[in-house]
């Protein structure tokens, strides 16, 4: 299955599926990153990998449409099955979603619908919860809203520190989107 990552910033959860062996050997395919921020760490971790890079900024454009009229147009003859997001912090419009009805994927670090948005880790533990979480799901045209697929609680210790949070989210994040992802992997065939 050929699929295209769309990320904005360190490209953990990237690597974590670039790097998986079976996602690999069940057909997984990244032909592409799609990046909207030109100095983000993932565009190396893309290149280390030989994953050709898309980068498309949306300050380059008059309205959201016509840049994402471009990545649709980019994306055409590359033939993807999903597009996967993994810290893309664009909200997506009708004119991608509409090419790719029910064939988008996002991971959020909260479970959802509590902490939709940003700052979504800093926000749990600045409001004293004791757990957040990490949730996949199909996009629609909210902020982190649509059918979800995967969701997971992540604990919040007395003894945390907001960076000690963070690693932990991002542990279960790195665990569970190649999960997801195999799932969609066996259904495609
Ligand atoms: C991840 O925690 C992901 O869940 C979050 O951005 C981070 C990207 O980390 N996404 C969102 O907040 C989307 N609303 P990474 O670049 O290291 O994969």
């Amino acid at each position: 299955m050929r699929v295209a990552i769309f990320a904005s910033g360190n490209g953990t959860n990237f690597e974590a599926l670039a790097d998986d062996e079976t996602l690999k050997s069940n057909g997984l395919e990244i032909v592409t990153l799609v990046c909207d921020q030109p100095n983000a760490p993932v565009i190396n971790k893309a290149k280390s990998r030989n994953i050709p890079i898309f980068i498309n900024k949306l300050s380059e454009y008059k309205s959201r449409s016509e840049y994402e009229k471009v990545i649709v147009d980019y994306l055409k003859p590359l033939d993807v099955g999903y597009i996967l997001l993994a810290g893309y912090m664009r909200v997506v419009t009708k004119t991608l979603l509409s090419k790719y009805t029910g064939k988008i994927v996002n991971i959020h670090p909260s479970y959802l619908p509590s902490y939709s948005g940003l700052n979504a880790i800093e926000r749990a533990f600045e409001a004293g919860e004791n757990h957040t979480g990490v949730t996949i799901h199909y996009i629609d045209e909210g902020v982190d809203t649509g059918p979800i697929i995967r969701q997971e609680i992540v604990s919040i210790y007395k003894s945390d520190t907001v960076d000690i949070l963070e690693q932990r989210v991002h542990d279960k994040e790195h665990e569970v989107y190649p999960e997801v992802v195999l799932n969609l992997l066996k259904k495609y065939q």
